[in-house]
């Protein structure tokens, strides 16, 4: 956890789908926020000394007979609380209210009027909508509680207890579709935790700074470069804390996109000079790739294989006794199941990077409280340059798995060149922010086409655009068609070798984003 002179918003996770996003608009509106498992104790609650405590949506039924409950003392620890759908429920039950379950359960935006009078709807139009997604709903409250909000068939829309510092709202503040969500946010932080809002990009940068000489001493730090932004930030960041003792790795597996090697090449050692390591083992990975089509074999052999890479390469940095990796926070959160789990919930997630144990390293972690947004705003302060700062995630097999079939130098050169393509159309038409990942996809199958007067017999490339915030599901992008149309007669007419191309509109599940 972070150190305890920094305001805090614990979030209690009763296993909503929509406790990151709660951790997230606390953390937009300035203030530190960590999701922790229901069943923390008071006793714990205490020792972390938050200004507030969120308790968070969840799927159960407080009727339910595994129903997922937190310790009664902490209404009345005196810490603000507000509890969210469930959170109300659960919370408003323990204070003595009646909750049963609606005839109809409520669901998607509902018009709901608001007292506005109250520190928690300050500032509010006092009728708008917000998002309800609730089967059960509090009935009866007693004397000691007072409605903040009404919708048409929900007459406890938010409520308060007098004499307790604990409000709670059935609908949904975090979700963009309840509008003044964020000020409902803002209100309980500001208006009814007192924070100072101490939580800033600029701030977190000098702590993590001197925590990271802390660690390091005079000691000397390896860290790998993958072209994406998470271990460029983990390197600005390290390097900005320790200079020249910095070393870091970067693997050219000949599996990247044409720009990606010039573009880490130039950004550190040029523009942070720093020490860089820029190995072309094109060779070697492509040698190992020959013949292979199965997409598990593929990623096990590239992933066995830069581990070999990196190895001989940080063996030869002496004295490095320090590993930095870009371990996110959402990488860290435990799966909290609302009916289980450990009392402490934050856990070491250590092999995210691909880089085994066993290698001996003492790791630096110095992103692993971040969400990958604040991640962003920090490589933006550091000043990365723009591209990899909002660059789209991109596979460690890279376009190994976006072959279809073997992986040869011909191969490589037609997709690179496709993806280039609609990477640049991307961008021109405006759209590479609002798509979380898009790509060219090269077939294992040619098609008959005609040019001029000839007939063709060529690869087909996919494209694939999705919008998504997790990457667990996702969404095709509905690209604009004039956009798609560019994108395809640029591909045919300037990729030798490619005579037609197609879109996926395939949604995440049952498809996967990647098509192996
Ligand atoms: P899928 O295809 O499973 O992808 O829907 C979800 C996200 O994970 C990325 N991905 C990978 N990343 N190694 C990685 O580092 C892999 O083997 C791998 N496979 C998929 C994918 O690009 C998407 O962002």
């Amino acid at each position: 956890m972070m150190d305890d002179k920094k305001e805090k918003i614990l979030i209690l996770d009763f296993g909503s789908q929509y406790a990151q996003l709660i951790a997230r608009r606390v953390r937009e509106n300035n203030v530190y926020s960590e999701i922790v498992s229901h069943k923390i104790t008071t006793a714990e609650i205490q020792k972390v000394n938050p200004k507030g405590i969120i308790l968070s949506g969840g799927p159960a039924s407080v009727y339910a007979k595994n129903a997922p409950r937190c310790e009664e003392g902490i209404a009345a620890l005196g810490i603000p609380v507000l509890g969210i759908c469930y959170g109300m429920q659960l919370g408003c039950q323990m204070l003595g209210a009646t909750v049963r379950p609606t005839t109809a359960r409520e669901y998607g935006r509902t018009a709901c009027t608001f007292n506005t009078e109250s520190k928690l709807f300050k500032a509010l139009t006092r009728d708008a909508v917000v998002w309800m997604s609730h089967g059960d709903q509090v009935v009866e409250l007693p004397a000691e509680f007072e409605s903040l909000a009404f919708t048409n068939t929900c007459p406890f829309a938010a409520v308060k207890h007098k004499r307790k510092n604990f409000y709670a709202v059935q609908f949904h503040p975090e979700v963009s579709h309840t509008p003044q969500g964020n000020q409902i946010i803002r209100n309980f932080l500001y208006e009814i935790c007192g924070c100072a809002g101490d939580w800033k990009m600029h701030s977190y940068i000098e702590k993590s700074v001197s925590e990271i000489r802390k660690q390091v001493g005079e000691g000397r730090v390896i860290c790998g470069l993958s072209g994406g932004v998470d271990s460029a930030v983990t390197a600005a960041l390290i390097h900005r804390a320790i200079g020249n003792r910095l070393s870091c790795i970067f693997v050219d597996n000949g599996l990247l996109r044409n720009y990606e090697a010039d573009e880490v090449i130039k950004t550190f050692k040029e523009n942070f000079t720093i020490d860089l390591h820029a190995i072309d083992a094109q060779n070697r990975f492509l040698e190992k790739l020959k013949g292979v089509t199965d997409p598990e074999k593929k990623r096990k052999i590239i992933g066995h294989e830069f581990i070999e890479v990196f190895k001989e390469e940080a063996k030869k940095i002496s004295q490095a006794k320090f590993l930095a990796q870009g371990t996110l926070y959402p990488d860290v959160i435990e799966s909290i199941p609302a009916h289980g789990g450990p009392t402490v919930t934050i856990k070491s997630h250590h092999n995210v990077g691909g880089l085994p144990a066993e290698l001996g390293f003492e790791l630096v972690e110095p992103l692993r409280l971040l969400f990958k947004d604040e991640v962003r705003k920090i490589g933006e302060e550091l000043g990365l340059p723009e591209e990899l700062v909002w660059r789209h995630p991109f596979p460690g097999p890279g376009l190994a798995i976006r072959i279809i079939g073997e992986v040869t130098r011909p191969r490589l050169d037609i997709l690179r060149n496709a993806d280039r393509i609609v990477i640049e159309e991307i961008r021109k038409a405006g759209l590479y922010r609002s798509i979380a990942q898009c790509f060219a996809v090269l077939l294992p199958l040619s098609t008959v086409g005609v040019m001029g007067d000839e007939r063709s017999y060529e690869n087909v490339i996919a494209v694939r655009a999705v919008e998504t915030t997790d990457f667990m599901t996702a969404n095709w992008y509905r690209i604009p068609y004039d956009v798609l149309e560019i994108i395809s007669s640029r591909i045919i007419n300037e990729v030798k070798g490619v005579n037609r191309v197609v879109y996926d509109i395939s949604t995440k599940p049952p498809s996967t984003i990647e098509w192996e």
